[in-house]
Formats: C-alpha cells, sequence, structure tokens
C-alpha cells in the first residue's frame, strides 16, 4: 500500500502545506480531495513561496500529477487564475488532473456565502462554499465539472435554469442581483480552459494504487472545521476527515497506509466559534506576531491559543493518526513557560473527552500543566537531539500524551527548515 494522506488536526493552517511540499518529492499524485479556496496552502522552496487555495501543494514539482478530487469545490476563476500564476512562473501544470465529479462554485454561491452569513455569525471566507456544498447535496441545481464538457447550448440552458431559480429566491431576500448572460459567456471560457484536465480521477486513481504508485492525499481547512465531526455549526461543510479523503478521491479506505496528522504547536483559529485555550490577552498578541498568524486567504488576523490535548486526542480518534508532524515549535522560543491544556472542567466537573455539545464547549474551563520554556534560537536544528532540553521535553510530553509518534518537528517554514525523527 502506497497511500499516504496529511490532516491538519486542529482549526486549520497547521503547516499543511509545507508538510505536502516536503512529503511530495517521494511521491508520484497529490492530490486534493475536499474544501475549495477557502484553504489557503503556503508551500516555500527558497526565496519562492506559493500561497495555494485550490492547487494541490506539489506545484513546486512539475513531472508529478496533482490532481482535483471529487469532493473539492472548485470556483473555475480562482483555479484558472492559479494555473496561469504557476505557468507564468515556470511551473507546468500539464500534469493537472480535475475529476468530472467536483462541484462548481458559481457567482450566486458568493452572493448566498455573503447574504446568510452578514453577521458574521460563522466568520465563513465567503467564498461560496457552504452554498455550492448545499446545492451538491440538494443535487436539482448543481453543476459539475463534467457538465462543461456538455455541448454549449445545453450548458447555457442549464445555467439559464439554475439562474432562474436563484433570481427569484435573492429577490425575496433581498440579496444582490447577478448577470446571467455575463455568467454564461464566463462559464463557456472557463470550460474551453478547463476541459482538457477534466478526467474520471477515481479510476485513474485506483490503477495508480493497484500500480504501487505513491500517493499523497491533502486535507484541507482542520479537522474541527469538518461538517460532522466539528465544532458545528462553527464548521465548514466538506468532509475534512480521513473518511472525507476517501469519499473525496474515491481510493478506499483499506489502501490507505500513513495517516500523517498536522499539529501546529500551539493552537489557531479563524472565524467564529468556541475556542477554549484561547488568549485574548498579550500573550495571543505575541503568539500571533511570533507566528504571523494572519489568514492566507482572507487575511484575517487569526485568533491564537495554548496547546490543546483534549481537543487533539479527539482529532487523533476520529482520525486513526499513525503519525504526528509539529509544526512552528520554533514561534514558542523564547517564551518563560508554556501551557499545555490536559484536560477541562464544566460545571466543577473534570472531563478528558472533547464535548462536542457546542453549548457544553463554550462552558469548559481549560485546566492547564505548565511546562519550562527555552530561549535559544532552534530555527537551525535540524537533529531532535540538538533541540534545547526543554523544547525536547515538549515534543516528548506532547507525543506521550497523544499516545502517537512525532515523526516531524517543523522549526520554521522552510523545506530544510524540518527535523525527521
Ligand atoms: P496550511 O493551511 O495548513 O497549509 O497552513 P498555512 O499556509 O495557512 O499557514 C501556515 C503558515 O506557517 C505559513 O505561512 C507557513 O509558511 C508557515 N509555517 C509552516 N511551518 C512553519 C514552521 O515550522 N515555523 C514557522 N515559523 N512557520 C511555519
Ligand atoms: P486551510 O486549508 C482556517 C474556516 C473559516 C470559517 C469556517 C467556515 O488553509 O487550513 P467556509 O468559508 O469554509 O464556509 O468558512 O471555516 N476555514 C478555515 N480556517 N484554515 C482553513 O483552511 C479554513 N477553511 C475554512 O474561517 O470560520
Ligand atoms: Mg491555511
Amino acid at each position: 500500500m502506497s497511500v499516504s494522506l496529511v490532516l491538519g488536526l486542529q482549526w486549520g493552517d497547521e503547516g499543511k502545506g509545507k508538510v505536502v511540499d516536503l512529503f511530495a518529492n517521494d511521491h508520484e499524485y497529490i492530490v486534493r480531495f475536499n474544501g475549495g479556496n477557502n484553504a489557503g496552502h503556503t508551500v516555500v522552496k527558497g526565496s519562492e513561496e506559493f500561497k495555494l487555495h485550490l492547487l494541490p501543494s506539489g506545484v513546486f514539482y512539475p513531472e508529478k500529477i496533482k490532481v482535483i478530487g471529487n469532493g473539492v469545490v472548485v470556483d473555475p476563476e480562482v483555479l484558472i487564475s492559479e494555473i496561469t500564476a504557476a505557468e507564468k512562473r515556470g511551473y507546468s501544470m500539464k500534469n493537472l488532473l480535475i475529476s468530472s465529479n467536483a462541484h462548481l462554485i458559481f457567482p450566486w454561491h458568493k452572493i448566498m456565502d455573503g447574504g446568510l452569513d452578514k453577521s458574521e455569525k460563522i466568520g465563513t471566507t465567503k467564498k461560496g462554499i457552504g452554498p455550492a456544498y448545499s446545492d451538491k447535496a440538494s443535487r436539482t441545481f448543481a453543476i459539475r465539472m463534467s457538465d462543461l464538457l456538455l455541448p454549449e447550448n445545453e450548458l447555457k440552458e442549464k445555467i439559464k435554469f439554475i439562474a432562474a431559480y436563484k433570481k427569484k429566491l435573492f429577490n425575496a431576500l433581498e440579496f444582490p442581483d447577478f448577470d446571467t448572460e455575463e455568467i454564461i459567456t464566463k462559464t463557456k471560457e472557463h470550460a474551453k480552459k478547463l476541459a482538457p484536465y477534466i478526467c474520471d480521477t477515481q479510476f485513474l486513481l485506483n490503477h495508480a494504487v493497484d500500480e504501487g504508485k505513491f500517493i499523497m492525499l491533502e486535507g484541507a481547512n482542520g479537522i474541527l472545521l469538518d461538517i460532522d465531526h466539528g465544532t458545528f455549526p462553527y464548521v465548514t461543510s466538506s468532509s475534512v476527515t480521513a473518511g472525507g479523503a476517501c469519499t473525496g478521491s474515491g481510493i478506499p479506505p483499506t489502501k490507505i497506509k500513513r495517516i500523517i496528522g498536522i499539529v501546529k504547536a500551539y493552537t489557531t483559529r479563524v472565524g467564529s466559534g468556541p475556542f477554549p485555550t484561547e488568549l485574548t490577552d498579550e500573550m495571543g498578541e505575541k503568539l500571533r506576531k511570533a507566528g504571523h498568524e494572519f489568514g492566507t486567504t482572507t487575511g484575517r488576523p487569526r485568533r491564537c491559543g495554548w496547546l490543546d490535548l483534549v481537543l487533539l486526542k479527539y482529532t487523533c480518534m476520529i482520525n486513526g493518526v499513525t503519525e504526528i508532524a509539529l509544526t512552528k515549535l520554533d514561534v514558542l522560543t523564547g517564551l518563560n513557560e508554556l501551557s499545555v491544556c490536559t484536560s477541562y472542567m464544566i460545571d466543577g466537573k473534570s472531563v478528558s473527552e472533547f464535548p462536542v455539545l457546542p453549548q457544553k464547549l463554550e462552558k469548559v474551563k481549560p485546566v492547564y500543566e505548565i511546562l519550562p520554556g527555552w530561549k535559544d534560537d532552534i530555527s537551525g536544528c535540524r537533529k531532535i537531539e540538538n533541540l534545547p532540553k526543554n523544547a525536547m521535553k515538549y515534543v516528548k510530553y506532547v507525543e506521550k500524551h497523544l499516545g502517537v509518534k512525532i515523526k516531524l518537528v517543523s522549526v520554521g517554514p522552510k523545506r530544510d527548515e524540518t527535523i525527521i525523527i
């Protein structure tokens, strides 16, 4: 078995892009399977950086096959601009493939997203993600990649039918209007540009599995944003989990060998929703500054807090994580002491299992263990034994409490700023 899976175990932005780019060298296929351009994955090679929203994080490797799986929702305009930008920088996208079953984001999805989340109850990215997945689930008004291959007239009629319904709905809701003719013209252009990439990727991937090819599945968002197992309703609308990797790619669960959970050495969250270890004081500000914690997609400041082992035990469990990559350990350098949340108190009772009920989660008081900090710069460390004693203690502490081996420690955004254990 030759399929590996990379997942973020918190609320996103754990450093999935960096880890996928690092491992991409040993894989022939890099596959996105969920989310859309709500994701922002940063990959760095030397002085070059990409902030990717839809393209898989194998962009620095033109020879690798990059797949956008059926579980992804694709804003064609964003995808085309990413392809163009990568090619302009000399990275060929001729090995990109898009699943014919992936759904499209249309302008009406973005209007709907903005209108429904106007008061920032959820704090979505406003990219149309939720409404596009809603249309996928309700079927009648959905458009898939395979529809872009229809004769022009059929595609046009399909768009007109959906647009007419959306207009009635938007009129009643007093949402902004859109120009159907403009959408038809643009979609025809998108279809021409994207048609060469569209195919039945589930067959291609399973043939590759049978041939023993190395495949890396790249998760977007974070497990606590999962539509089923996240902190609902403050979540995204896709299946972010290991289960979602199978439905979103067509690769069966029995074929996945490694499940690599990415854990940021502290916790961050963008958007609304409960966050037990959030620091709203100077320390939170310090972490945000040291970790450059601003959204890759929206630029919003990320909420910052201490590491939370209660939620990590839960996300390790839901995904059957086989190894952990601990990222951004360097950001904690210079702090006198570090707090790590080991359990919660709810109504005076100690709780060690992550409460999935939002009403309960809102009420938890984190219980911390205090660990000593370290002062020496660790960004130059390439071997685990070269870490300062207290940094090593932190790594071992996390490993012991989660019961999962930490196989990689990241000490900076660059590829080589990595300790492989
Ligand atoms: P993703 O969504 O999980 O791919 O993560 P993002 O790219 O949104 O955010 C992670 C940010 O941290 C990016 O700016 C990365 O370049 C950066 N980064 C990744 N790993 C490390 C690390 O170990 N140390 C530091 N200081 N930055 C890192
Ligand atoms: P990556 O892949 C961080 C959050 C949004 C919002 C909620 C719902 O870079 O880790 P949506 O637009 O998906 O309906 O927004 O989910 N969110 C993310 N937060 N990183 C992401 O992706 C995210 N994708 C969605 O901020 O709270
Ligand atoms: Mg991100």
